[in-house]
């Protein structure tokens, strides 16, 4: 467990047509990373934005790293745009890419932080050979495609057996999770294991950002 928290707000669920000022509200209340979802309506039935509106949030002012999570395939010409963009780290599905390895170094070619997504039933086993390579692991505790739905508890103890493989990596790699993260249950993941939590509807669906980020810390301090 990790008392080096981190809360990284999903863009998806804010209001797009003011995006910049959005985002500057959550990094004002606190963020620690921007969540940035790319959907492709081909790997994820449904479609979000770009790196054109990524690098537009760092021409609009945004300073906190933007955190690219891509549910795309093919995965290496949008990792090419993203760095380009300015994105700090950008992960990616195992299963959207023929060649995870060279993905990933790809990723860390360009300059950025690699990180691998893995989805509500894909086995850790996918983490075998290629961790070491890794600045992030980001498990999907709902399956990717949309904001706004249910925790999956089975993630829990996922949370738990991928934290043991970084203890016994020795390397600092984040572990993030995402989907259906809240003030309510976010103290149980952190105490799974996650050090980095994504949180698109419990954010942006309430009127005072700042009221629910201190929430989410308060609940993080009592298994900090
Ligand atoms: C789902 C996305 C998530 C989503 C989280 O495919 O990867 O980042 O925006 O949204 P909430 O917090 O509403 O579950
Ligand atoms: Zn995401």
């Amino acid at each position: 467990m990790s008392s080096d928290f981190w809360i990284a707000p999903s863009v998806l669920a804010a209001d797009l047509a003011r995006l910049g000022e959005e985002v500057q509200a959550v990094v004002d209340a606190g963020a620690d990373l921007v969540h940035f979802d790319v959907m492709d309506n081909h790997y994820v039935p449904n479609l979000t934005f770009g790196p054109s509106v990524c690098n537009s949030l760092i021409q609009y002012g945004i300073k906190l790293p933007i955190d690219v999570h891509l549910m795309v395939s093919p995965v290496d010409d949008l990792i090419r745009a993203f760095a380009d963009a300015g994105a700090q780290y950008i992960s990616f599905h195992p299963e959207a890419s023929d060649h995870v390895h060279r993905s990933i170094k790809l990723i860390q070619d360009l300059g950025c932080r690699p990180g691998l997504v893995l989805n509500p039933a894909t086995p850790v086993q996918c983490l075998d050979w290629v961790i070491d390579e890794l600045d992030m692991i980001l498990l999907m505790s709902v399956n990717p495609g949309f904001g706004g739905q249910s925790f999956i508890p089975a993630t829990l103890p996922k949370i738990s057996a991928v934290r043991d493989r970084i203890n016994k990596s020795g390397k600092t790699i984040r572990l993030e999770v995402d989907g259906g993260i809240s003030a309510e249950n976010i103290a149980d993941i952190a105490t799974a294991g996650a050090d980095t939590f994504v949180a698109g509807s419990a954010i942006f669906g309430v009127e005072d950002y700042s009221d629910v980020i201190n929430h989410m810390r308060l609940a993080l301090k009592k298994c900090g």
